[in-house]
């Protein structure tokens, strides 16, 4: 843990004083202690540099030399993470023999292990725990790695890149590994283990015959289908849409059980968290499923954006990430259902970005500044960024956008650049002017965007007004906005994207009867609308529009005016039904089997309890509970028949993962959890679970059960238990569904900490216990503070050996200036305390920024 909390900035970027040419690097593999040696070829890249300075952290130096003559200590010398020695020669050979110590890293960087596997993660800057480097994106260089191991232990050593050689020496083994495509040292990748290997082909489309091998703990085996459908389904994806094709003999996907984030894209050999990789039917849910697809898509596409061409520096993150968010977001749709994937990804978008940059963790998605760079992986980087490349999409549109990406790899194949190249190979490629547009890049906080309409004299009349900042200054961004007029019998009179540039635009369009606007459709651009709309408009879009998130969002709205009305109704002690004619909307839409299920259940989708509170300066936490409670009862009872009527509407007897199989359960599943709020429905659900015969039904059931009959759930809680203790991924599930349960006790939480299936070090149970809890509105905001204590508590134990992961938690943590006086006092001493701790700098920058608000 260094503790130089120094800001770093964007503008104080400087080129690199020196180059690498080339990298070998020997591991010497063993738990408890591994030797690097690595032999480096270094140019200088700027003349007048004298000294080269490498990174390294947790090092043991034990040799160390120069063109082959050792170096005597007052040629070099260490200091905190760096290695300087002194005037260097124009060009060298440096060679370093260093000693580490994997079994002893619990960071989830570096080299590390996992269960008995041996893995490396070094985004963003972990190769440095390694070996001496300079571990800076924009320097890149072809690597050979060879790997030593014991042939029992570790059967299978891996690294980046094509095999070139192996051979066994006794009870030894070596293994010679060679990338040829020049790389920053975060995408160098080494797994030693004792693996299962699953293995097909793929054959590009020049003919090329690729290996795909994906390594797993044995017994796993006959959980990989799916993740190997996927890998084809993306290759195949990445070659039809954008004309990329995979450019390794081998592609390698290991799975680890021990993991800070989802999964990694190092070149050839990805590195993922097993629950993005293992699933058959009885252990992981449709969403297990769509996520793996998601993000083998993310990782391998990653190899054209973010390996091929990679980033400057770290500022330009999103450059990489929301480039292939975008893609991989684009690939899903056309793998399922392009409109209930735009509406998945608006509502993630919304519950998650919308809410960071709405509190003081809020940054732009170029940020200009961090302490850990760690600390901006965040859903503004990451969705934000996509929505911005969308929005480039969407107004040069899909013919011009693959030439700007022919462009952008024509220009910068093999380079490390910014966002400013990307944007640049897009304007020109299309010929659209993007100056404007690129302050989206520098611009923090949801731009709003003020909606006012009049009609008179066959002329309809649009008027709006943007607000947008940069750096607490008012600015002007440039978006497009599709709309589109419906007449009063349903039609779509008018429909276009216009781009919006100015401050106040206005749109006049003639028509004999006065319209319904339906404006932002398809979410074109991610700002917040201020639209005074009326019911009667809200409700003929959800029945006439054509563009599906349309009518999901009008559905928002109307569930947030009911919202709001109740809120209100509880602050001023009076009553308030809610609106009858929207559940009559509802019940048409319940029953109209002109729609597709997947898209009927998101109709049902009704706000959380975190995003209703985001609606209000001071977050109503009892009040915005109740009303959702209110509206959902509501909904249910007066539409039990309905929704009974669908369910038992829908038998599946096989099981399928086709969209509309998927479909199917999923509106089964809303029709049940409405009518969970109906006494008489217990055995129902009790049903639904003995009956499952997949993950979906069976866990979405045990979740039901013990949401809404929670003193009766016990038994089935153990029966899921025992039937799944040894599938971790299972237990996950088990463990979240308790942590965030409303009215779970911080003696619970305890108890699911002492379970046998729990280990306090490993990233996927911390998140499924610590994690669902800071999530859980109720329990985190617990008025009598508990809470926020045990939150506090878990971080500072976990900072101790898992940075990254405390300061995840401590995000959780960011809205003292949203409570009530009583719970914001009590939010205030607990993070002063925090602060008062010993802290990684991860943990530091996400509470100091919390505390200033
Ligand atoms: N490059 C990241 C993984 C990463 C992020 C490693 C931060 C180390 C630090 C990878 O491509 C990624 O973005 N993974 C996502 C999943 C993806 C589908 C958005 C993740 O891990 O959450
Ligand atoms: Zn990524």
């Amino acid at each position: 843990m260094s503790s130089n909390k120094t800001e770093i900035k964007l503008s104080d970027y400087q080129a690199p004083d020196f180059l690498i040419n080339d990298v070998f690097l020997d591991f010497d593999l063993d738990l408890k202690k591994t030797e690097v040696l690595s032999v480096i070829k270094f140019i200088k890249n700027n003349s007048t540099a004298k000294d080269l300075v490498l990174k390294g952290e947790n090092l043991k130096l034990l040799k160390i030399n120069l063109n082959g003559d050792e170096l005597d200590s007052n040629q070099f010398h260490i200091s905190g993470d760096e290695l300087t020695i002194k005037d260097v020669p124009d060009e060298f050979t440096l060679t370093t023999l260093v000693e580490i110590y994997p079994e002893e890293n619990f960071t989830g960087e570096g080299l590390y292990k996992s269960g008995d596997i041996l893995c490396t993660q070094n985004e963003a800057e972990g190769f440095r725990k390694i070996t001496y480097y300079l571990d800076r994106p924009d320097v890149m260089a072809p690597f050979t790695t060879s790997l030593s191991a014991d042939k029992k232990t570790f059967p299978y050593i891996l690294a980046n890149g094509n095999k070139l050689s192996e051979k066994v020496e006794g009870d030894r083994h070596t293994v010679v590994w060679k990338d040829p495509h020049p790389k920053p040292s975060y995408l160098f990748a080494l797994v030693a283990g004792d693996l299962a290997k699953v293995t097909d082909k793929f054959i590009t489309k020049s003919g090329k015959n690729i290996d795909l091998e994906i390594y797993v703990d044995p017994g796993n085996e006959d959980k990989c289908d799916h993740a190997m459908r996927s890998l084809m389904n993306s290759m195949k994806w990445d070659e039809d849409v954008y004309g990329l094709e995979y450019d390794l003999d081998v592609y390698m996907i290991v799975a680890v059980d021990s993991f800070n984030m989802g999964a990694m894209e190092n070149k050839g050999l990805n590195i993922f968290n097993s629950a993005y990789v293992l699933a058959k039917q009885e252990t992981a849910t449709d969403h297990d499923f769509q996520g793996i697809e998601a993000v083998i898509g993310h990782e391998y596409f990653h190899n054209w954006t973010g390996n091929r061409v990679t980033c400057r520096d770290w500022f330009q993150l999103t450059l990489k990430e929301g480039l292939t968010v975008f893609r991989d977001q684009e690939f899903s749709s056309d793998m399922l259902s392009r409109p209930v994937k735009r509406i998945e990804d608006v509502q993630t978008l919304r519950r998650h970005q919308f809410k960071e940059d709405a509190g003081p963790l809020s940054h732009p998605i170029q940020p200009k500044s961090y302490i850990e760079i760690n600390n901006f992986y965040t859903a503004t980087v990451y969705e934000k960024g996509a929505e911005v490349i969308r929005m480039i999409h969407t107004m040069i549109g899909k013919d011009n956008f693959r030439k700007g990406m022919d462009l952008y790899f024509k220009r910068h194949d093999g380079q490390a650049v910014t966002t400013q190249d990307f944007v640049n190979a897009m304007a020109d490629a299309s010929g659209k002017n993007l100056d404007q547009f690129k302050l989206w890049y520098d611009q923090n906080g949801t731009p709003k965007l003020d909606v006012q309409t009049s009609y008179t004299d066959n002329k309809f009349i649009i008027n709006l007004t943007q607000n947008s900042k940069i750096a607490g200054k008012d600015t002007v961004l440039h978006f497009p906005i599709s709309l589109a007029l419906l007449s009063e019998g349903g039609k779509i009179i008018h429909e276009k994207i216009y781009e919006i540039t100015e401050k106040t635009t206005l749109i006049e369009v003639e028509a004999s009867d006065q319209p319904v606007l339906s404006i932002n459709r398809n979410f074109t651009s991610p700002v917040i609308l201020n639209y005074e709309n009326s019911f009667k408009d809200l409700t003929h879009i959800l029945k006439y529009e054509t563009d599906e998130f349309s009518k999901y969002d009008a559905v928002q709205v109307l569930y947030q005016r009911e919202i709001k009305n109740l809120i209100n109704s509880f602050k001023n002690n009076q009553n308030y039904d809610v609106n009858s004619h929207l559940l009559d909307s509802l019940k048409s839409v319940i029953e109209n089997n002109n729609l597709d299920n997947a898209f009927k259940a998101y109709l049902f989708s009704i706000p959380t309890e975190s995003e209703v509170n985001e609606w209000y300066e001071i977050y109503p936490i009892e009040e915005s509970s109740k009303a959702i409670k209110v509206l959902k009862d509501t909904i249910a009872h007066s539409l039990f028949e309905a929704f009974k009527a669908i369910y038992d509407s829908i038998s599946q007897d096989k099981f399928e993962l086709d969209a509309n199989s998927m479909g199917e359960r999923q509106i089964k599943i809303i029709a049940l959890s409405f009518m969970a709020r109906v006494e008489e429905s217990f055995d129902i659900i009790r049903a639904h679970y003995e009956s499952a015969n997949n993950m979906t039904d069976e866990f979405s059931a045990l979740k039901l059960l013990h949401f809404n009959f929670k003193d009766q759930s016990k038994p089935f809680l153990e029966d899921f238990f025992y039937k799944w203790k040894n599938e971790t991924l299972v237990m996950q599930k088990w463990l979240g569904i308790q942590a965030s349960n409303p009215s779970v006790s911080i003696n619970g939480l305890k108890k699911l900490e002492a379970s046998e299936v729990y280990n306090n070090k490993v990233p996927n149970l911390i998140r499924a216990i610590i994690g669902q809890f800071a999530n859980n509105v109720a329990g985190l905001n617990n008025f009598d503070g508990s809470g926020y204590d045990y939150v506090a508590s878990k971080i500072i134990e976990i900072d101790k050996f898992n940075p990254q992961m405390a300061a995840r938690l401590a995000k959780f943590l960011n809205h003292k200036d949203r409570l009530d006086p009583e719970r914001k006092d009590k939010l205030v001493s607990v993070l002063e305390t925090l602060k008062n701790n010993e802290l990684s700098n991860d943990t530091f920058e996400v509470v100091q920024k919390n505390l200033k608000g």
